[in-house]
């Protein structure tokens, strides 16, 4: 039995890039029996870069709907806001304490940040210090995360092993990363890696005229309709088959090497894909986004789940440590 955990910041609404990079890979992975997931939203990560706290919460909404609306089995799994949970600040506490200061000043993530973001606090410096403690209070195995996230891993067992072996016994459990490195990079409408910072993303929830504005803005080149296109190259074309099925890819590659084909049908297509496949999620999405009372109890029920396995391990720590139990 594997111990799946795995966190998602609430510092925007989930993409197309967020689903299908980080949101579909992980649910598919809890629905082996054989596994236990553990999914959270760190909305204590995301205070770092959203002080505006209207803005937070519906965030946090909207990611908890997006687990809910692509079918996260709560019954069977933990689903939690990490703020919920105060184990996870007391735990950061106690790994701060095992963890070398150069390590954390060397970061990859915290170098690329710092030298971008106007507001440099500590909470950005400390990041992989609460998402240690996020893992290992959990006691989790597996943790499918992005390649970007590959050192923040390395750092959550260097400080588990610290601990570990100050109190001459393994109380934390090493966390394995899970990276699939065969997922390619979601190109975003300008071609970049999709990401929120970029402004270049689609959020697949809006309502459909919205949507299609957004399609639209999709960069293309400038051939001709009546003349052959490549697909390959095409942002359009490489959105569309991440979504499609082999058929549908086919069809479209045809079109594109016949010629007599837009980038407008192109775009077009896309958009009717999107409407249907995610067909039902847009409505179960929209259902939570407009029931926030249903939305919150399947969080309170997962809280109280959370909280109990956090409450076992922060006692093993103040014990082993001597704070008391
Ligand atoms: N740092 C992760 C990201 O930005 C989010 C995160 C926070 C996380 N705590 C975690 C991921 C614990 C996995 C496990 O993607």
């Amino acid at each position: 039995m594997a111990r799946i955990l795995t966190g998602i910041q609430s510092s925007g609404r989930p993409h197309l890039g967020n689903i299908l990079g980080a949101i579909l890979p992980a649910i598919e992975l809890s629905r082996d029996p054989h596994n236990e997931s553990f999914f959270f939203i760190a909305d204590l990560h995301s205070l770092i870069s959203v002080k505006d706290s209207k803005l937070r919460e519906e965030y946090v909404r909207a990611i908890a709907a997006t687990w809910l609306a692509f079918g996260f089995d709560t019954d069977h799994n933990v689903f939690w806001r990490q703020s919920r949970v105060q184990e996870h600040t007391e735990m950061a506490w106690y790994l701060n304490c095992f963890t070398p200061y150069p390590m954390l000043a060397n970061a990859h993530s915290f170098k690329d940040k710092s030298e971008k973001l106007s507001d440099v606090n500590a909470g950005l410096f400390t990041y992989p210090v609460l998402q240690a403690a996020d893992i290992l209070l959990y006691d989790a195995n597996l943790v499918p995360v992005g390649k970007d996230q590959k050192q923040h891993l390395e750092m959550s067992k260097d400080i588990a092993t610290a601990v570990n072996k100050q109190v001459g016994h393994d109380i934390l459990v090493l966390p394995e990363a899970r990276i699939d490195e065969r997922l390619m990079v979601i190109p975003g409408i300008d071609g970049q890696k999709m990401s929120k910072s970029y402004g270049n993303y689609i959020d697949i929830f809006l309502p459909e005229k919205d949507l299609l504005k957004v399609i639209k803005k999709i960069l293309s080149d400038s051939t001709p309709l009546e003349e052959p296109k490549i697909p390959e190259t095409d942002i359009t074309f490489q959105l569309y088959s991440l979504i499609a099925s082999d058929e549908q890819t086919t069809e479209m590659r045809e079109n594109y090497l016949r010629g007599g084909y837009g980038y407008g049908h192109a775009k077009k297509a896309l958009h009717e894909l999107i409407l249907e496949k995610y067909r039902e999620p847009r409505e179960i999405f929209d259902f939570y986004m407009t029931n926030p009372d249903a939305l919150e109890s399947k969080l309170i029920e997962g809280e109280e789940k959370a909280r109990q396995v956090a409450h076992k391990t922060i006692s093993r720590m103040r014990e082993a440590l001597g704070f008391g139990s």
